[in-house]
């Protein structure tokens, strides 16, 4: 069963009635020294004469597709314009706990957070967005999330399309609910459909091998992606890089915060459309998005409907002609390695939102530390679903791999690095974790459900990262708040320590300020008299250091 464009507007709201296919939006890419994000509300109109309240990166919706190399050191300065908190995560990225941008590392209204960490990931497609507690379903609602792509030499090596918006297409999948005003409501699933914050939309992709990088990024419905005409298309990553050789199939699931690369063979269709689809009838009744009556509505549950129409136009001047046999080598650590097995069992009945479910019966608390491994281990975990709901289960800060779902070894384009499990009800499945970044428990980890409204409804629990031979987790400088910042003069700083001593460097590293601290961990200093430009700000104390990014005007 499948439905039209035409069809699936007579269902939606009156005011997206009759509305034509627009084009695919693609978020613009961003690479330098240091970047620069700024959160702020806006309004954007997603369909004609319709303004819609959003929040956005740099943007009305959404936020530039980031690019990092692997080796490089990473530097994001995220400025907080809300009139609310939020933090900002790098998820899937493998950095230590206090640059994980998790619900401890708040940045309030007006401040800046800086996040600085090497980037030690291969390859492959990861994103960001908001994970302020009880905040991160409505922010990410709202608008703010981007893709995170990492390059690296392996994957440059490999003859694959990337030049980024013509054989390179980021799609970030999303179903919206809305009001009758126009506002996006806070539902776990929509009734229309968007890619990359454009509705009923289309791309033209030139005849040959394209890429296409698949995010979910909806609440809490579940994707299972497949082409209309059925055609078959290679999977060559997952969440962490690539798979050790592409995968065909007709038919992929994609469950939040998931990622897949595929590549398409559009040799020789120039003229051709095609329609990428989700098969929602297919998927089983405790994945929300399938027909089961018990979960919330919506026109889109249990059909197929479109999300994103094709056409094929004419080939570039120097097209990817083929798909490579193989990718790069990443055998999972084997599963002798492990040294700890833990099952976390998660129980709960009800609906998507109005249900409550568990991790080992135990409930979200920002004071508690549920788990503590030790750094450069590998563990195995068993996520063990007793619930009548199927649940995306995620790990901060480590990539694992699928080793059985109830005890077979699971299909083959799930066998890359990964950092999201779909876990259906009654399935027991098998993952071998390594921990490669320290967390303590001022700024742990978390682990949690990504369906959103389950995250912020304390279906989320924390973790520390030991270093075994130190005895101490995190060693990195820590991130600093500060505000304003641009500043003319004085600004505030935010320390997780007291300070003994400040430091503010010219963006040449020279010392342009030393002054001693007020030994608590709040205090001011005063850069009137400074150069204007980028500054450092360097706080000690207690051992620890922390630093900032600042703009003087
Ligand atoms: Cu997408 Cu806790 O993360
Ligand atoms: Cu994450
Ligand atoms: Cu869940």
């Amino acid at each position: 069963m499948r439905i039209s464009f035409a069809a699936a507007a007579l269902l939606v709201p009156a005011l997206l009635l009759g509305q034509a296919m627009q084009q695919l939006a693609i978020p613009p890419l961003m690479e330098a020294d240091t970047l620069h994000l700024t959160v702020a509300a806006h309004t954007h109109q997603f369909y004609p004469g319709v303004n819609t309240p959003t929040y956005g990166v740099n943007g009305e919706y959404l936020g530039p597709t980031l690019v990092l190399h692997k080796s490089d050191t990473a530097r994001i300065v995220v400025e907080n314009q809300l009139e609310e908190i939020t933090t900002m995560h790098w998820h899937g990225m493998h950095v230590p706990g206090e640059m994980d941008g998790g619900p401890h590392s708040i940045i309030p209204p007006g401040a800046s957070w800086m996040a600085e960490y090497p980037v030690k990931n291969p390859a492959g497609t990861y994103w960001y967005h908001p994970h302020p507690h009880l905040l991160t379903a409505k922010q990410a609602n709202l608008g703010i999330a981007g893709f995170l792509l990492v390059r690296d030499s392996a994957e440059a090596a490999l003859d694959l399309p990337r030049t980024y918006g013509v054989d390179d297409i980021p799609l970030v999948i999303q179903d919206k609910k809305f009001i009758n005003t126009g506002e996006m409501a806070l539902y776990p699933v929509g009734d229309s459909l968007w890619v990359n914050g454009t509705p009923d939309a289309y791309v033209e992709l030139p005849a040959q091998v394209v890429r296409l990088r698949l995010l979910n990024g909806a609440i809490a419905r579940v994707f299972r992606l497949g082409f209309e005409d059925n055609r078959s298309f290679e999977v060559i990553a997952g969440d962490g890089g690539l798979l050790s050789a592409p995968v065909a199939t007709n038919r992929l699931m994609l469950s939040n915060g998931e990622r897949h690369e595929v590549l398409l063979d559009l040799s020789g269709q120039e003229g051709d459309s095609l329609l990428l689809m989700s098969f929602g009838n297919e998927l089983g009744q405790s994945v929300p998005g399938s027909g089961n009556v018990m979960f919330e509505g919506s026109v889109l549950n249990g059909i197929a409907f479109p999300v994103l129409r094709i056409r094929v136009g004419a080939p570039t001047a120097d097209p990817v002609t083929s798909i490579p046999a193989t990718l790069v080598d990443n055998a999972p650590p084997d599963e002798s390695s492990s040294v700890r097995t833990r099952t976390k069992t998660i129980t709960g009945m009800g609906m998507v939102a109005m249900g409550q479910f568990l991790i080992n019966g135990e409930m979200f608390d920002l004071d508690v530390v549920n788990d503590t491994m030790l750094l450069g281990t590998n563990e195995v975990w068993h996520f063990v679903n007793n619930s009548n709901l199927a649940h995306p289960m995620h790990l901060h800060g480590v990539s694992f791999h699928v080793l059985e779902r109830n005890g077979a070894p699971p299909p083959l384009w799930e066998r890359g690095p990964k950092d999201v499990v779909l876990v259906a009800a009654g399935e027991d499945v098998k993952l071998i974790v390594h921990f490669g970044e320290p967390a303590d428990a001022d700024i742990p980890f978390m682990y949690h459900c990504h369906n959103l409204m389950h995250e912020d409804h304390m279906m989320m629990l924390q973790f520390v990262v030991m270093d075994p031979v130190t005895a101490t987790a995190g060693t990195a400088p820590r991130p600093v708040l500060v505000s304003p910042s641009p500043t003319t003069g004085l600004v505030r700083f935010a320390a997780g320590f007291p300070v003994a001593q400040a430091v503010v460097r010219d963006a040449l590293g020279r010392v342009m300020l030393a002054q001693p601290g007020p030994n608590t961990s709040e205090g001011t200093v005063d850069l009137s008299a400074m150069p204007s430009g980028v500054l450092l700000l360097e706080l000690e104390g207690n051992g620890q250091r922390a630093m900032a990014r600042l703009v003087k005007e």
